[in-house]
């Protein structure tokens, strides 16, 4: 089965081809980081306006360069939802009319599903269960995954997505939009030990997490520092630590609740190397095993969508001739495919 999937939930532009046999055909992306960038932040309006702009062309180049016509494929799937609104249903009135247009079924993705799965499109994959750790821009969760569509919500963020810490006290910092990568790459050059932030509650049980106290602990660091560049560096360096230790304290405890040893990273903050060699030494001291998509699949990206897309068509789902854009959808509403 071979299945388009369209992505455009934020500020990418991204589609991708899945064949069940095969896997991954090929994908395309288009960024609109230099759209934004000039606003410090995704502007909803102006990244609709692009994602109409971009999803044909891309398309049309992914069908080309793949080889394939349209009447060869067996399935459609676009990015639901949680997402902008106004960004979400560009993608979806496309991938449901080309469905319409071609006969085809479509379904609805989510898209902390596509990231969720995403490490199954590496050679080496996770099996179920696993515990996986979703750190995205507007999610920090911890979900127990018994198999495809059977999540149980282990811990949650209390307020601030972690990516949306990394992205707001690199914007305090005056580092340039998107600020996660940015301030990962200044957090190298600074000082281990000058400042040192919270853990934020990580001195009680519990798999949930907080990260507005760290936000507001880098304001009043940064307001009462030089305001030099030894002090961004050193605090970007602080606060990385601050966050990654607490990503990990918390992983560690979700998988000696859960009693289960394979760990799965996905989503942007996933990127972020420091994480990454982080819970690659936890699970070598538990004998246990973490697994990532490769850098470019830990952002958002058209290949996690088509993939779940496909899993979900195989299995025999199939939705009604509607166009579905939810902003807000929990993840364990989501159920087995078929
Ligand atoms: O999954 P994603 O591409 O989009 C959402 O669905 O939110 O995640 C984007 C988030 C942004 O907050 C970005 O700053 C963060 O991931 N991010 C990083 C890194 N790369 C991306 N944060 C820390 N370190 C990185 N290397
Ligand atoms: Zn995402």
């Amino acid at each position: 089965m071979i299945v388009l999937g369209i992505e455009t939930s934020c500020d990418e532009s991204a589609v991708a081809l899945y064949d069940s046999e095969r896997g991954l055909l090929g994908h395309r992306l288009y960024s609109q980081i230099a759209l934004h960038a000039q606003y410090g932040g995704v502007v909803p309006e102006l990244a609709s306006r692009d994602h109409v702009r971009k999803i044909l062309p891309l398309i049309n180049d992914l069908m080309d360069e793949s080889g394939l016509e349209l009447a060869q494929l067996d399935g459609l799937c676009y990015t639901a939802g949680p997402g902008l609104v106004g960004a979400l249903l560009v993608g979806a009135a496309i991938g449901r009319s080309l469905a319409w247009a071609l006969s085809l079924p479509a379904v609805p993705v989510h898209h902390m599903e596509g990231h969720l799965l995403a490490p199954m499109l590496e050679a080496e994959k996770p099996a179920f269960p696993f515990v996986a750790l979703l750190v995205s821009g507007g999610h920090t969760q911890l979900v127990q995954v018994e198999g495809v569509g059977r999540y149980t919500l282990l811990g949650d963020t209390l307020d601030d997505a972690v990516g949306e810490a990394f992205d707001k006290t690199a914007k305090l910092l005056g580092l340039p939009y998107p600020g996660g990568p940015a301030l990962a790459e200044l957090a190298q050059r600074g000082q281990p030990d000058r400042y040192r932030f919270p853990r934020p509650m990580t001195d009680r049980p519990g798999l949930d997490f907080s990260f507005s106290g760290i936000k507001t602990f880098a304001i009043t660091t940064w307001r009462d520092s030089p305001q030099d560049d030894p002090a961004r560096a050193d605090i970007a360096h602080a606060f990385q630590q601050a966050v990654v230790e607490t990503l990990v304290i918390k992983c560690r405890r979700a998988l000696e609740q859960s009693g289960l040893n394979e760990l799965v990273v996905a989503g942007g903050v996933g990127a972020n190397r420091l994480l990454r060699k982080s819970l690659e030494e936890l699970m070598q001291s538990r004998g246990g095993r973490v697994y990532y998509p490769r850098p470019e699949f830990c952002t958002d990206n058209g290949a996690m969508i088509a993939h779940v897309g496909c899993l979900r068509l195989l299995g025999g789902e199939h939705d009604e001739a509607v166009i579905r854009a939810r902003p807000r959808w929990p993840l364990v509403e989501l159920s087995e495919p078929g």
